[in-house]
This record gives structure tokens, C-alpha cells and sequence, in this order.
């Protein structure tokens, strides 16, 4: 998720690549740095922080070349330093590279690297990827032959971009799995992560396609596929104005969020799952800790707190694990009981809520251990837990939480097998889990299919006064998370509870015109929730199922009905079930003319009380 910047022909190419880097500056990241071609040699500059470090660097330290390649980086191994920033150098200096994603074979290769008495610089998968080119190059060849070997050893998630001080003139792209844009000027050549890097000098481009590479010089792009068949250039016309493009032609941030959440999925899980049906959760306690923990304390605000109370679900059915879930607000001021062998874990999108922060040092105060599940890898909630895990979801800039949430879901599934997998739990079958975990992205990406449908159901249901959100186990904590994208985004009222507890109070309200989602996903309660839906629709309200049943009762009891097909846990159906919900509160808003990315009143990362 981290922003590529590539640039050959008459320009100052550090000044092209810098500019470019700027225009990716809405996804957000911690560092970033440029390698430029200078004579017979490569130099780099980088610096941790905003792209005025490295200008500022540049300034005090000028470089002038016509090919340079630059990146802007959202950490995901090793923290956000000079060091860690990228390009990286190969073992010999000779080679520069950039990469986004993350190579989930990386310790392995690095061991075997400093087997070879080779050191590393920094702590990234990307400075082992640059090793791995290095030692194919050093076995002769092109540098596009280089990184056509390097690419057949990497697992995983990259677009790759490197240049060597052999080939002046000459850059050499790979991708597999993150984007890669390729930009035809005028005697000049770009490339980039995303178009708008793009747009200010060409409006030309191609996406490079998954496992294939290119060589870039001024005047040529030749594209191959892995085996070294050339693939023909078919560029294609941008008219998108920059907006438009930092969307990904999207109307909303949110929306393209949404539809990141496979690709996001499969980014959570990459290099989280070994070849033998094991999780590897790097950085996370020894064994002896997790047979120590007797209680868990999720604390979180908001969706990050939704995804908390997912969490529970699963550590407490998976493991019988006792698990509370707190709003940081109350936690922290709510004098908690707190067991020396508890374990708090601190779930947080930003990093920087200042309520989890506080409930994060009251904790650290007590001298109970801590665990971070954070998008941010540098910031304070990430840096001050005793150990953290980065969800990897990439920047997430519309307010309104849609992927970071089913991120959050999956650490914490992870987190709960990792637990499972030391302790042994008997009757859990880990592997089971993680073959249809890796299956995910592939079941989300058929949950969005439904759109067209949900967008018909936003026109007929946009003026409902007020929504329930209703399910039982799981689904209604879903349900939770889908109410609070309904109010946030569409200032529709919502009114959320389980299924079961409507008629202790909630059912007074429901009348004509009023609309119940219920989630419908978990075939042990079906037969409760239709008696649910009954109590609904004989008090005139609308009934609205989102629902992977196979049986037909769901479909045969409600009004309106969103299907899709079930993974093989109902756990896993409860989480996709929130895709049709935040399409929804979309579409719903988008018909009543909410201002969708920055809705009224709130704010993205909450740091005051
Ligand atoms: C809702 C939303 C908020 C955040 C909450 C916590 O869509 O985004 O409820 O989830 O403010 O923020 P983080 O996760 O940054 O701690």
C-alpha cells in the first residue's frame, strides 16, 4: 500500500519522482526516498517522516540524474526509520529497489542470506528481496533477467522496482498482486503504484499484469510474462481528473474501501501462514505466555471496539478463553479488576485514539502485558504496547471504517488460532481454519457482487426513519458495526441489539416504514431468528435478511433479501455479512446526498477525550 514512483527521460528525474511521490500523498505514509542514477553510480537519499525530510534532504544535498525511481512507505516490517526506508541497496551496492507488498518467504530467504555472510541494513522483507536480485545478477544476465529468477523464489505480494549502475538508463518492474502503473510520455517513461502519479505527465498508461515484468528505458517498454514471452503494450487513455483518480475512479474513498477488502484480506494473512497449516505471528509473546493468560481485556472505541467484540466471540467459543471487551472511555476510568495474568489487547485503526492510549498506559501502570492490533505501525499505540500487530490494511482515508474493521477481524482470528495452536486446544482444527481463511478473499470478492442489488434496495429504502440492526452471537455484533456505518454516513437513527432482546423493549418502536437488517448467518439460531422476524412484520415493520442460509427459511420469511454463498464457518459468514451492510449505508447516503468520506461531526483519528 505504499506509494511507487519511477521516472526516465530529459528531466530532473528526482524532481519528477518527488512530485510523483507527493501526488500519492493521500494514502499516507511514514517515510520515503528516492535512488537516482548518477554517472556509473546509484545514490540514494531517504528519511523517515514526511516528504518535506526528504526535500529537505535533497535540498542541503542536491542530485541530479535522469532516471530515478522513489518511494513513500507505510511500515508493515520494521518500524518507519531512516534505515528501514526504502530504496534498499543489494549486498553489493550496485542494485536499488522499491517494493510494495510484503514477501512472505522473507526469513526464510534471509537466513540463508546470512548463512552466506551476508549483514542487512534494515529490518524490511525489501532489503532481502534486493539480496535475492543481487545474487541472480552476480550469475550474469540482464537485470530483467535478474528479476525474473529473483520473482520464482519469492512468495507472496510485490510490485518490485529496481535499477543497476550497469544498465544506465534502464528500469526493471515486476509485480505480483499489488499494482503497478506504467506511464508512456514523449522520449520520456514513468511508472507508479496508482494513476494520479501519473496524470500531470500522461494521461497514457498500462497496468502491468499479474507475475508479468518490464524494462523501461526513455524511448522503449518491453513487457515479458514470467516464462519471458513478450506481452504486447496495450496503453490505454485516462480522462479522470486527479480526484477521480486518487479514488481509483471510485466516487468515494469509502467505497474504494470496501471494495479493497479482498485484496486487504489477503494482505492481513500474507506471510501470517506457513507452508505446513501453522500460523506465525511474528513479534507476538513466547509460548509459556499464552499458557499463562487466564482472561483477555479487548479495549477499543467504535469499529475498532466492534471488531473487539468479534474477537471475544471467537477466543471465548475457540478457546473458552473468558474475554471482556471495553469502550476505552469506560475501561479507563471504570477502576477495572485486573487479573496479573490477563493479557489487555488494544485494537485501533489509527494508532493515536487518545482513550485507548490512556486505557493502554493505565494497563502498562498495572503491569499487565499488552498487545496492539494497529493499522499504523509507527504510532503511539503501536510503539508503547509490549508487542503489536500491524493489520496491514493499507491507509484507510475515508472516515467512515469499512476495511480496517475486517482487517481487525482477521488479526484477531489469527491471533485466536496462534493461541489454539500453542495450547493444543483439543477438537480445533487450525489448519481447517487457515485453508479457508487463505479461501477469504476470494468469498469477499463474490459478496461484492451483490452491489447492483443492495443500490436497488438503498433507492426503495433511503427514507426509512429508523433502522434496526438484529442478530444473535455473531451476527448481532456485526449488526452493531453495520448500525453505526448506517448513522455515521446516512444520519439515519439505528436501533441495535440481539435478536432476542427486542421484545424486552425495542419492538415499541417498531411500526410502518420502519426497516429490520437482521444478519442471518448462522444455521444453529435460524429457527430463532425467524420467530424474530415474525415479531417484526406482525407490528408492520419491514424485515431486510442479510444472509448466507441454505435452507430457504431466511429467504421465505423476509420481505427483502441479501444472499450469499456460505464459507464452510459460520464465523467467517457473520464477517462478510458486514459487505452488504456497508454497501448500504453507501448507497443510502449517496442517494440522500451525505457528504460520504467526511461525514458531519466526526473526524478520522480521535486524539482528544
Ligand atoms: C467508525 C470509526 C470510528 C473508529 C474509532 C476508533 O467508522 O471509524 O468509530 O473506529 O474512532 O478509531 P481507531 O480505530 O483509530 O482507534
Amino acid at each position: 500500500m505504499c506509494g511507487i514512483a519511477g521516472y526516465i527521460g530529459q528531466r530532473n528525474a528526482v524532481e519528477v519522482a518527488v512530485d510523483q511521490l507527493r501526488r500519492l500523498e493521500y494514502r499516507g505514509y511514514d517515510s520515503a526516498g528516492v535512488a537516482v542514477q548518477v554517472g556509473s553510480e546509484i545514490e540514494i537519499v531517504k528519511k523517515a517522516g514526511t516528504i518535506r525530510f526528504l526535500t529537505e534532504e535533497l535540498a542541503s544535498n542536491p542530485k541530479d540524474g535522469r532516471c530515478a525511481i522513489g518511494h513513500s512507505r507505510w511500515a508493515t516490517h520494521g518500524g518507519p526509520t531512516d534505515a528501514n526506508a526504502h530504496p534498499h541497496f543489494d549486498q553489493d551496492q550496485h542494485i536499488a529497489l522499491i517494493h510494495n507488498g510484503i514477501i512472505e518467504n522473507y526469513a526464510e530467504l534471509k537466513d540463508e542470506m546470512i548463512a552466506r555472510g551476508h549483514t542487512f541494513r534494515s529490518q524490511t522483507d525489501s532489503e532481502v528481496a534486493a539480496y535475492v536480485i543481487g545474487d541472480e545478477y552476480r550469475h550474469g544476465g540482464t537485470l530483467l533477467d535478474a528479476v525474473r529468477r529473483a520473482v520464482r523464489r519469492f512468495r507472496g505480494a510485490y510490485a518490485l522496482v529496481v535499477v543497476s549502475d550497469s544498465e544506465p538508463e534502464t528500469i526493471v518492474a515486476a509485480r505480483n498482486a499489488s499494482p503497478l502503473i506504467i506511464g508512456f510520455g514523449e522520449g520520456e517513461n514513468l511508472l507508479a503504484s496508482d494513476i494520479p502519479a501519473l496524470l500531470p505527465y500522461t494521461r497514457s498508461v498500462m497496468a502491468l499484469e499479474e507475475g508479468h515484468l518490464a524494462e523501461i528505458t526513455r524511448d522503449t517498454v518491453k513487457i515479458i510474462d514470467g516464462d519471458g514471452h513478450h506481452v504486447p503494450l496495450a496503453p490505454q487513455h485516462i480522462d479522470w481528473d486527479i480526484a477521480a483518480a486518487e479514488r481509483g475512479g471510485y466516487d468515494h474513498f469509502m467505497l474504494k474501501e470496501i471494495h479493497e477488502q479482498p485484496e486487504v484480506i489477503r494482505a492481513c494473512l500474507a506471510g501470517r501462514i506457513d507452508g505446513k497449516g501453522g500460523v506465525r505471528l511474528e513479534g507476538v509473546f513466547s509460548d509459556n505466555v499464552w499458557n499463562e493468560i487466564d482472561r483477555v481485556n479487548i479495549i477499543a472505541c467504535g469499529t475498532a471496539y466492534h471488531a473487539g467484540l468479534m474477537g471475544k466471540h471467537l477466543f471465548e467459543k475457540l478457546l473458552r478463553l473468558p474475554t471482556d471487551v471495553y469502550y476505552s472511555s469506560e475501561f479507563r476510568y471504570g477502576d477495572p479488576v485486573l487479573s496479573p495474568r490477563s493479557l489487555a489487547i488494544f485494537v485501533s485503526q489509527s494508532g493515536e485514539t487518545a482513550d485507548t492510549l490512556a486505557a493502554l498506559r493505565l494497563c502498562k501502570s498495572r503491569r499487565i502485558r499488552t498487545l496492539g492490533i494497529v493499522n499504523v505501525v509507527g504510532s503511539s499505540i503501536a510503539r508503547e504496547c509490549d508487542r503489536t500487530i500491524a493489520t496491514q490494511a493499507g491507509p484507510e482515508i475515508s472516515v467512515a471504517s469499512t476495511k480496517a474493521y475486517t482487517a481487525q477481524v482477521i488479526v484477531l482470528s489469527l491471533l485466536a488460532l496462534h493461541i489454539a495452536q500453542v495450547q493444543e486446544t483439543p477438537g480445533l482444527r487450525v489448519a481447517d481454519w487457515l485453508s479457508e481463511l487463505q479461501l477469504l478473499p476470494g468469498h469477499a470478492a463474490k459478496v461484492l457482487e451483490v452491489e447492483e442489488s443492495v443500490k436497488a434496495l438503498a433507492e426503495q429504502l433511503k427514507d426509512m426513519p429508523l433502522c434496526f440492526f438484529l442478530g444473535r452471537g455473531a451476527d448481532a455484533y456485526v449488526g452493531y458495526e453495520g448500525a453505526l456505518k448506517l448513522k455515521e454516513i446516512a444520519y439515519i437513527p439505528t436501533q441495535e441489539s440481539p435478536a432476542g432482546e427486542m421484545k424486552h423493549g425495542p419492538l415499541a418502536l417498531i411500526q410502518a416504514g420502519v426497516v429490520s437488517l437482521f444478519g442471518a448467518t448462522d444455521p444453529a439460531t435460524t429457527d430463532k431468528v425467524v420467530s424474530n422476524i415474525k415479531e417484526v412484520q406482525a407490528r408492520s415493520g419491514t424485515v431486510l435478511a442479510v444472509t448466507s442460509d441454505t435452507t430457504g427459511a431466511i429467504k421465505k420469511a423476509a420481505d427483502l433479501v441479501i444472499e450469499f454463498a456460505p464459507t464452510k464457518f459460520d464465523f467467517l459468514n457473520a464477517l462478510l455479512s458486514v459487505i452488504p451492510m456497508q454497501l448500504l449505508a453507501y448507497y443510502v447516503a449517496k442517494l440522500n446526498g451525505c457528504s460520504i468520506d467526511q461525514p458531519r461531526n466526526l473526524a478520522k483519528s480521535v486524539t482528544v477525550e
